[in-house]
């Protein structure tokens, strides 16, 4: 493996060295947190390392939504960036725009359909062609933890439900924060659905968010993971409502809080604060997840632009991001695995080996699913409905469990 990656690695250094422009990129991304930007920090430095020019085009705001609409604006206005952080099914929604560039000589010049899992190639191409370059792959359903805090309240991280809300009652009585959370739509969406993950498991999880059969959306399990997810708002601190994820994430860092429900984007904050995982703190996944696994996967998708020097930009910065030293790097910053399976570990962590080691095992045991929350398994509009529908759900004090899992099949048909 190691022979195969100093090959790519000269291969990259040739094609670079011998690249004829210098281009300018401007790429759109939201990662403005301490981990993220340490992360695209790197990007951007191998980028100018061979010349090009980033102009970086960041747009604030956790889960993307707001990146989403500058967007849009952008492209209708007849003014893309060069690439955007683009991922999942909404690779699909633009493909249908005819907005973006077709990333097939690069891909085919590199390998990538041999490189990538079949999972991530798939999500990269929209009608058999590659038009995204993929990062990463995070996994949502993690829990982090404060080890000292579970000390001092004198109990164990749990692996239930029960196990979670009998901790949660004991670390609230000695004094801290149980649950970190911030009260924004995707924040509740990605703790909604690792409990209905826990609850339900992957089977019940895929029917009722890739497949979004009013059945399972309108069910006993649902309806039990609804009120599991409200009871967990009683765990929260009165500044949760609107609370930045990365917030949520230092209250565990500083001994506040005991525990936050996040992808493994808060891990690129334990780094980026200096510590270490299974000391400092620790990763363990979410209550009755076990190895089942939400990937989400970031990539960046191409414009088509005019002109020669753009199309010179788009391929250095494809390049760059396939390339095993960037894989490595940046996903040593940003919490989450490379995206090629032939990148070694050997620098990474045990929260990261644990993530790379259950996301083969849960592909093969069919548990690996796509994360709602982030926009890996349904179109943006549904993926919106289901937000509002469980935000609302989690801030009204009159809305039953059983009410709520009606109006997520109502809401998921309007926006169908
Ligand atoms: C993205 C991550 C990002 C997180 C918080 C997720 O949707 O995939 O890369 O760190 O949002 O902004």
């Amino acid at each position: 493996m190691n022979a195969y990656r100093i090959t790519l690695g000269a291969a990259l250094a040739a094609t670079l060295s011998c690249s004829a422009t210098a281009a300018e990129v401007e790429v759109l991304h939201w990662w403005t947190s301490g981990g993220e930007a340490k992360s695209v920090a790197e990007l951007k430095k191998m980028m100018e390392a061979q010349g090009d020019t980033w102009k970086d085009f960041a747009v604030a705001g956790g889960g993307g939504e707001s990146a989403m609409t500058v967007l849009k604006s952008r492209v209708v206005s007849g003014n893309p960036p060069t690439a955007a952080q683009i991922k999942g099914p909404s690779i699909q929604e633009w493909g249908d725009e005819g907005v973006l560039a077709n990333l097939d000589t690069v891909a085919e010049a590199n390998n990538w359909d041999e490189l990538l899992p079949e999972v991530v190639a798939e999500a990269m191409k929209y009608d058999e062609q590659y038009v995204a370059v993929p990062v990463n792959v995070h996994r949502v359903n993690w829990m982090w933890a404060n080890p000292s805090v579970f000390e001092q309240a004198g109990v164990e991280i749990p692996t239930t439900w029960d196990e979670f809300f009998a901790a949660a009652d004991k670390i609230k009585a000695a004094g801290f924060v149980p649950v970190a959370h911030g009260g924004q739509p995707w924040q509740d969406a990605t703790t909604f659905e690792t409990v209905v993950l826990g609850v339900g498991g992957a089977d019940f999880y895929r029917q009722a968010f890739v497949d979004l059969d009013p059945a399972a959306l309108n069910s006993p399990t649902m309806v039990q993971s609804l009120e599991i997810f409200k009871r967990i708002k009683d765990y929260t601190d009165e500044g949760a409502p609107g609370r930045d994820w990365n917030l949520a994430t230092a209250m565990v860092i500083n001994g506040k809080a005991a525990m936050q429900f996040m992808g493994d984007w808060a891990k690129g904050e334990f780094a980026a604060a200096g510590l270490t995982p299974g000391k400092d703190y620790v990763c363990a996944p979410a209550p009755a997840t076990g190895e089942a696994f939400t990937f989400n996967i970031d990539s960046f998708v191409m414009f088509q632009l005019s002109g020669d020097e753009a199309g010179e930009g788009q391929q250095h910065l494809a390049t760059t991001i396939m390339s095993p030293e960037f894989q490595e790097l940046f996903n040593l910053n940003k919490g989450s695995i490379p995206a090629r399976l032939d990148v070694s570990l050997e620098k990474f962590d045990d929260c990261a080996k644990t993530s790379n080691e259950d996301f083969v095992a849960s592909a093969e045991g069919a548990t690996l699913v796509p994360s709602m929350a982030h926009g890996m398994s349904t179109f943006s509009s549904v993926q919106g409905a289901i937000y509002d529908a469980v935000t609302q759900y989690y801030n009204a004090s009159d809305i039953s469990a059983e009410d709520a899992a009606k109006s997520l099949v109502s809401s998921v048909q309007a926006a169908q």
